[in-house]
């Protein structure tokens, strides 16, 4: 077996170009990563000050924060979920590799869509397991269809999906989030669902497919509506009978995550009001940038239901996506992420703008873009 070609991550090149201009002297805004700019939980910090002080620490599961967990699927979601079923992790991005290494065997085909999170493809490839792109358009939402699904021959050992989605931020419908479901149970398809975003909605609250499925496997994090991204803390959902598996794998593979972050984390769950108004930020973001991009000419674009970017359609004016990025970083000053690196395929007539920043940044940043969008075509 060879060892599988990695595609690298675009965004990073334009960060570190970013990042060089800077040092250079230039004020840079930075859109290119889905990471918010506000930091932990204020409480949060507070408790992991009090622990750096008190407590030696060692390796550890917290399993008040397991626990914690478990009590957010029932208020959330309806759905009972015990404290065993929760493998704790450094992120969501090792909770995807234990799902996948859990649930599948190499040469297994997982279906997903294009656009999609880079490692997931990647992840897949790594583990020489079979990426099968499903390309999902501006008219489906750049999401999945229970349809398109039951097209597939021969028939695929797993699903991926994402809702919301990054690079779009669009949203399963819950019909849809249901069929998808039924058809996959009727199939023998097992599904892992990135649930990294949810909390991050403005329109409607997204649903877990464990309302649906209770076979399927979820991935969360404290990344993204916790603002704890650098704390590397995040969890998987796992049945019951596949809770040995997947703490073997998590012991062997990643040990335990950090203890200091655990003991935040648990907090964090308890912040809501600063946490919600990091939400009211990013919806007023959105709704700048969704007046701004038609002003620009981007009118293909899909409204996102949640995370905080936009997916925008610029084949008008370019087929090199990165080469575009740059440009626009090094004449305004923005950095954003080219479309290949969600979409081999057609990512090279998109991008995307992360609103994860303040309102300052983004009423600064379309400062900056207006003309130079004038200009253009
Ligand atoms: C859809 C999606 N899943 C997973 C991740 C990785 O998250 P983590 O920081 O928890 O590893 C990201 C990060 O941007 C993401 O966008």
């Amino acid at each position: 077996m060879n060892v599988p070609v990695i595609d690298p991550f675009h965004a990073i090149s334009i960060s570190a170009l970013a990042h060089r201009l800077a040092s250079e002297g230039r004020s840079i805004i930075h859109m290119e990563f889905g990471q918010p700019s506000t930091g932990a939980p204020k409480h949060a910090i507070e408790r992991a000050q009090h622990v750096l002080e008190t407590d030696p620490m060692g390796y550890w599961e917290s399993q008040p924060l397991k626990a914690r967990i478990a009590r957010h699927y029932r208020e959330s979601y309806g759905v009972p979920v015990t404290p065993e079923q929760i493998i704790l992790s450094n992120g969501a991005s090792p909770a995807f590799v234990l799902a996948l290494t859990t649930l599948f065997n190499p040469g297994d085909r997982i279906a997903l869509a294009r656009p999609g999170y880079v490692a997931y493809r990647n992840a897949l490839k790594a583990l020489h397991m079979v990426p099968v792109e499903i390309p999902c358009g501006i008219e489906e939402r750049f999401q999945l269809t229970a349809d398109a699904i039951a097209a597939l021959d021969p028939v695929p050992e797993g699903l991926i999906i994402a809702s919301p989605a990054n690079p779009t931020g669009t949203i399963l419908s819950d019909p849809e989030l249901r069929a998808i479901a039924d058809l996959c149970q009727a199939r023998g398809i097992r599904i892992i669902s990135d649930e990294i975003y949810h909390g991050l909605s403005y329109t409607e609250p997204a649903h877990s497919v464990l309302e649906y499925d209770r076979e399927a496997l979820v991935v969360n994090s404290f990344s993204k509506y916790f603002s704890m991204a650098p704390w590397r803390l995040g969890w998987l959902v796992v049945p019951p009978d596949k809770i040995a598996a997947a703490r073997a794998r998590m012991g062997n593979l990643f040990l335990t995550p950090a203890a200091l972050s655990q003991h935040a984390g648990l907090v964090a769950f308890d912040c809501a009001e600063e946490l919600n108004g990091h939400v009211e930020t990013y919806r007023r973001n959105r709704d700048l940038l969704l007046t701004a991009l038609p002003e620009f000419g981007l009118t293909r674009i899909a409204p996102p239901d949640g995370a905080f970017y936009i997916y925008a359609d610029i084949g008008h004016l370019t087929d090199d996506s990165l080469t575009f990025c740059e440009r626009l970083l090094r004449d305004t000053g923005v950095a954003t992420a080219p479309g290949i690196d969600f979409d081999p395929v057609d990512g090279h007539r998109f991008m995307r703008f992360s609103f994860a920043v303040s309102t300052d940044r983004v009423e600064e940043a379309i400062r900056h873009l207006r003309p130079w969008f004038a200009r253009q075509g």
